[in-house]
């Protein structure tokens, strides 16, 4: 079985569906641990309630982002894990962080890669008129949002529709093609070669569909 770590900053329903999915071996893996960078949030009770060690790491006590960085990467590596998962975890990472766990760190970005990298992506789909919007998972490389997209889900947007609706239907999305990806991972199927995602051998599609 894989050991896996997850890094959150929030609530950590995608943590939520990843404990579960490991709790209902649907997931070859466990969560070791659950670091966040801020303190109190939703997502550590999550993992204290499922009996998985957990920690904060804040990002106020240190002088820089680097030096930040490098006490995350002690804090994760003593759990010695094989994957990485980023679960609403919103920090920018250095590229220090991203090599020494390239190929074997996952994130999950609530739009459809490429459109709206960075933040507020519900709202921006909105703004522009977007009738369809989603949810990528990709292996994180130096480029923020920008690495290999390995699986995505859409969304329709209705008319009407509030930042939060998109939100949770979004949710949904995520829910389920997270803990399919990370299984993917932990049976080693996937992984990262050069700029393309590989799974079972293929390249997944520039866009992400399998
Ligand atoms: C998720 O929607 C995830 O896609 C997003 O944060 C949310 C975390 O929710 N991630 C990002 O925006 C990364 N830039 P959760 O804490 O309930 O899993």
């Amino acid at each position: 079985k894989k050991r896996i770590v997850v890094l959150i900053s929030g609530s950590g329903s995608n943590l939520q569906a990843i404990i579960d999915a490991c709790k209902a071996e649907k997931i070859d893996g466990d969560v070791v641990g659950v670091i966040s960078n801020i303190a109190d949030v939703f997502g550590l009770t999550r993992a204290e309630n499922a009996g998985i060690a957990n920690e904060v790491l804040s990002h106020k006590e240190f002088a820089s982002r680097e030096i930040y960085d490098q006490n995350l990467i002690k804090c994760i590596d003593a759990y010695q894990p094989d994957l990485v998962v980023l679960a609403g975890f919103m920090r920018i990472l250095t590229p220090q962080f991203v090599q020494h766990y390239v190929g074997r760190l996952l994130n999950i970005h609530p739009s459809l890669l490429p459109k709206y990298q960075g933040l507020n992506t519900h709202q921006r789909a909105i703004d522009a008129g977007d009738k369809t919007h989603g949810v990528s998972v990709h292996f994180v490389t130096e480029e923020l949002d920008g690495g290999p997209v390995i699986l995505q889900a859409k969304v329709p947007i209705f008319d009407g529709d509030e930042a939060s609706d998109l939100a949770a239907r979004v949710h949904e999305q995520e829910h389920r093609i997270y803990p399919l990806v990370v299984n993917w991972f932990c049976q080693n199927r996937l992984t990262m070669s050069g700029n393309c995602a590989i799974l079972d051998g293929k390249p997944l599609a520039e866009n992400g569909y399998a």
